[in-house]
């Protein structure tokens, strides 16, 4: 199958048009491109359920703040288009910046209070550009359901809250973290770790892996589950904690006492990289 790339936000949504008016539904999966096994599982599982699958790769200036990793985030858009070309993609969406962002450019989606914790106190201003340009994929794109990654666990919830608040009518799949061989949660960022790094990176889902276990076998006070998961970070030279908290799904609120479904998220710097991980506990 021929895989159609767009530049244009307004020819794509003039052919998203057209697709809809024949009855098919749309299927969005947004992406910052540098796609790996994460990526794909959301591809594939759009295909499945959905007549006309869209892939958008786009590097978003807008959720990276001044001193993070905007310039030198991995891009290779010729793998990118051929791993859509594999799993069958319909349409590959690949705007410039001054596409999305155009002079004058002033219009932002503010999701409150689930962004003042976890990711979002280590990166003001970031769910606010997720949200803005998910917002807008949702516009240009106007899909049935669009699919997002458990990896970023906060993404996901800030992105179905917008979506209720804001009455968007799309269906938010958000499907398994995809996990290295070692349980390193796949990531595009990996390729910023050195050998070393790579190896101390384990602890991360190492640590979440000793969570579940000290959860399945009766424990459920948080503190002590998290000072037990930092014991394993702290045992890594390369390794620091941004954050580990045990919060509920809903709210972010943070837990003391687990009963019923939590989250429990952390992100840690292995050298220059920051890494994001979660399991939910049920
Ligand atoms: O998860 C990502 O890759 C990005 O945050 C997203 C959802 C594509 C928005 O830029």
């Amino acid at each position: 199958m021929v895989v159609k790339i767009y530049r244009s936000a307004r020819s794509l949504t003039k052919k998203v048009f057209e697709t809809k008016k024949r009855g098919k539904t749309i299927g969005l999966v947004p992406t910052m491109g540098f796609l790996h096994e994460g990526h794909m599982s959301l591809i594939r599982r759009a295909r499945k359920d959905t007549d006309c699958v869209i892939v958008s790769i786009f590097v978003n200036p807008a959720q990276f703040g001044p001193k993070e990793d905007f310039k030198k985030y991995p891009r290779d858009f010729k793998m990118d288009f051929s791993l859509c070309e594999k799993e069958n993609a319909d349409i590959v969406f690949a705007p410039k910046a001054e596409e999305i962002y155009p002079e004058n450019y002033v219009t932002y989606v503010n999701v409150e209070k689930i962004t003042d914790t976890l990711c979002g106190a280590s990166r003001p201003g970031h769910f606010r550009g997720v949200a803005t340009v998910v917002a807008k994929l949702f516009n240009i794109t106007m899909p049935d359901i669009a699919y997002f990654g458990q990896k970023d666990a906060q993404q996901a919830i800030v992105i179905k809250r917008m979506a209720e608040d804001l009455n968007m009518s799309v269906r938010i799949k958000v499907m398994p973290i995809v996990r290295e061989k070692d349980g390193l949660a796949m990531s595009s960022r990996n390729v910023y770790l050195n050998l070393k790094e790579r190896m101390q990176a384990q602890s991360i889902s190492k640590s979440l892996k000793l969570a579940k276990e000290l959860f399945d076998s009766g424990e459920r006070n948080s503190g002590k589950i998290i000072n037990k998961m930092k014991k394993v970070i702290d045992k890594q030279s390369e390794a620091k904690i941004d954050y580990m908290k045990i919060v509920d799904t809903k709210n972010l609120k943070d837990i003391q006492k687990i009963s019923g479904k939590t989250l429990i998220a952390a992100a840690i710097w292995v050298g220059k990289t920051r890494l994001i991980d979660n399991i939910i506990l049920n």
